[in-house]
């Protein structure tokens, strides 16, 4: 028996939720006036309070809280009886999870990339699916420019160094990096994190070229086939969903048409990169470094990455601030609210 209770209107603007960029509209559930079922929300991994709040007043909210994801059995079995789920990264709601969740309507991903979702299936069942864009993308460049800054600059590598106790003093040819004005920034994919590392390249005097499937209209930059791109840039940073089309899309032919003095950088998701390919680029002094903030299993990464001083390896925190999460969890449960209403999702997948 589902539970019948009556749907709370005065809440759903909160004053306690400074959070909430985009409050529910208390107009949008006021045409179920009466007794109506309250809504039942699984949230696979713990959130900020402020924001599960929000949903609390309007929903009943069971969360995971634990550290390790909820395996896929587990997750099958939580969605059986739910109308809505807030999902992270590591959650994948495939066609087996949708086929368990008979009553889901809504999927909401807190994050900007969705190849953890089949939203062809979630589609073909009248389920929503939404992601978070727009409120990580600064994060998300600035943390682009800090890879581009540490591996050109040998900043992790000199981290390294002096904690093992290795360093001797200042000397003249000690630990020299690449400067970057004047050269090339390549961005491959023309959308808004793409965007936001090129507005930021002006700051360091480089030029940007961007190769992506329509042409953007970008500011400053010049449109360049991929193929050119990776022939003429000195730092390559990718861009472009994971998709069928754009795994592997840095294979060995490609990292070898890079120039041996080029940095490649991956913000975006680790199988864009055949990672065995860079690996065996870096050995082989193909290109002279990367920095990854992405891997194709993660947590794990080839080995090899690990070994190579000229490599940096950064957790997965292209979004990873207090206030960006924050917006990501917000947006979500915004998202969530509105569907649940009966009204368009904010931010849907298209
Ligand atoms: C993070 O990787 C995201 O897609 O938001």
């Amino acid at each position: 028996m589902q539970s019948v209770r009556v749907l709370r209107l005065d809440g759903a603007l909160n004053p306690r939720s400074a959070l909430a960029i985009r409050p529910l509209d208390p107009e949008a559930l006021e045409g179920s006036k009466g007794a109506i079922t309250m809504f039942s929300v699984l949230v696979t991994r713990r959130l900020p309070v402020a924001v599960v709040t929000r949903l609390e007043e309007h929903c009943a909210v069971e969360m995971h809280r634990g550290e390790v994801p909820l395996s896929p059995e587990e997750l099958r079995e939580r969605l059986a009886e739910k109308d809505a789920v807030i999902v992270l990264l590591p959650d994948r709601i495939d066609r087996l999870a949708l086929d368990a969740a008979t009553r889901l309507k809504i999927v909401a991903n807190v994050a900007v990339g969705y190849d953890n979702l089949d939203v062809g299936h979630a589609r073909a069942k009248g389920v929503v699916c939404t992601n978070t864009p727009d409120v990580l993308t600064d994060a998300t460049a600035d943390l682009t420019w800090a890879l581009i800054l540490d591996v050109t600059r040998r900043v992790s590598e000199g981290d390294r160094l002096a904690r093992a106790g290795n360093w001797k003093g200042w000397t003249f040819e000690f630990m020299l990096g690449s400067g970057l004005q004047g050269k090339q920034l390549g961005i491959v994919g023309g959308g808004r994190i793409g965007r936001a590392v090129a507005v930021r390249a002006a700051a360091f005097g480089m030029r940007v070229a961007v190769a992506s499937r329509k042409d953007p209209v970008w500011p400053s930059s010049e449109y360049m086939p991929f193929d050119r791109l990776l022939a003429t840039s000195d730092v390559v940073s990718l861009h472009v969903p994971l998709s069928r089309e754009t795994r592997h899309l840095i294979d060995q032919p490609a990292l070898a048409r890079m120039k041996r003095t080029a940095f490649l950088v991956n913000t975006t998701r680790g199988a864009v990169v055949d990672e065995a390919a860079l690996a065996w680029a870096l050995r082989e002094h193909l290109i002279a470094g990367a920095a990854l903030d992405v891997f194709e299993q993660e947590p794990e990464f080839h080995p090899d990455l690990a070994r190579l001083e000229n490599v940096v390896l950064s957790p997965h925190l292209g979004s990873a601030t207090r206030e960006t999460r924050t917006a990501m969890a917000d947006l979500a449960v915004s998202n969530v609210l509105a569907v649940l209403a009966g009204k368009p999702p904010i931010t849907p997948i298209q």
